[in-house]
């Protein structure tokens, strides 16, 4: 194994059973704490993943460069994996890239090309896309690692993330939440829970404003999950069900986790949180529900953690309490998708 050191950190996360905010009744909710990874977020398990099979194929030659498209965790995780392993990144990102993912992506020497333009929905992935490919063939050597489409990021999933959450319950859980975005989450565990043959239900949870799960393209709040396109990397013959949330139930879930838990978490935390809540309320007592938290929270405090911020884009948090949340979750309905009948026989 050519990388080493701070990257023998990557995976492991905490698998941690919430006490508070599950209504009583409920099955068990557990939640596996992915912020806990190097870079705060679950994507640096598919960027090492990513790099690791470049260089097992001989695509990536040492102090090589690496390309890919990516407003914020995914950017991250690679520009820390690259500085480790001795590699440059070249990030395309776009004017949503905060400022801390900009700082952070500065800090581990990745060089950055913002985007600008959008694409006819007023989204930007699509043309940073197009973008990192134009470049990765114009740099010489180039790889351009390619979250969407790269099996490498999945795999990562599969082989770790999954399995993880099997040894640390000592069994398959009922029921598995992951948010979606690239799909590599949703499809490595899902793959490797099918694999296991147990008998999980499966779930995506997605941001409404995203088209992964039907729907068209339009502006959301919560960061990390969505696509305005269905990636490769999405395997929904392993998915069971899947929920569309808006920007304020997901927000107030995370908000609630961090107050009542303890758990500080990103915006697409809360969001796989209530749809955990919500399967966790139908499956009921003896049964395991997991929530994969993607990331940690300290980057939105000055986000959705502020009344102000909040309130300057119509929203108001302040009102959320365990009752409320519990009972919004429970109101969730499984997406009506093509999919969802074929993995599972049911009508949508
Ligand atoms: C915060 C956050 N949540 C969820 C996701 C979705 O994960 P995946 O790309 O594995 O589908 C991402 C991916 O970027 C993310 O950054």
């Amino acid at each position: 194994m050519r990388c080493e050191s701070i990257l023998d950190a990557v995976g492991g996360s905490p698998l941690v059973r919430l006490r508070t905010v599950p209504a009583p009744g409920s099955a068990e909710v557990w939640a596996k704490v992915e912020g806990r990874n190097p870079t705060g977020s679950v994507k640096v398990r598919a960027a090492l993943s990513m790099v690791r099979r470049a260089e097992a194929e001989g695509r990536l030659a040492p102090g090589g460069t690496l390309v890919e498209s990516s407003s914020g965790n995914m950017a991250v995780a690679l520009a820390m994996v690259a500085a480790a392993c001795g590699y440059t990144l070249v990030a395309v990102i776009d004017p949503t890239t905060t400022p801390v993912n900009r700082a952070m992506l500065r800090a581990y020497g990745a060089r950055t090309e913002t985007v600008t333009r959008t694409d006819p929905h007023g989204g930007y992935q699509s043309v940073r896309l197009a973008r990192a490919r134009a470049l990765a063939g114009q740099l010489p050597g180039a790889v351009l690692t390619h979250q969407y489409g790269n099996p490498a990021n999945p795999a990562a999933h599969e082989d770790s993330t999954g399995p993880e959450i099997v040894r640390a319950l000592g069994a398959a859980p009922d029921c598995v939440v992951a948010g979606v975005s690239s799909g590599g989450q949703v499809s490595g565990i899902g793959r490797a829970l099918r694999r296991a043959g147990a008998g999980t239900v499966v779930c995506g949870a997605d941001v409404r404003g995203s088209v992964l799960f039907g729907g068209s393209w339009a502006p959301h709040l919560v960061r990390g999950v969505g696509l305005s396109w269905v990636p490769e990397n999405l395997d929904t013959s392993v998915l069971d069900e899947a929920y569309v949330l808006g920007d304020e139930l997901s927000f107030a879930a995370a908000r609630l986790l961090a107050r009542h838990e303890g758990i500080l978490a990103g915006g697409s935390s809360g969001l796989v949180l209530a749809v955990a809540l919500r399967k966790a309320a139908e499956l009921g007592p003896g049964r395991t529900v997991v929530a994969v938290l993607p990331d940690r929270g300290e980057k939105y405090l000055d986000q959705f953690y502020d009344d102000a911020w909040c309130a300057e884009r119509g929203l108001d948090l302040r009102g959320w309490d365990l009752h409320r949340l519990r009972t919004a979750a429970g109101a969730l309905r499984p997406a009506a998708y093509p999919a969802r009948q074929a993995a599972t026989g049911l009508a949508a």
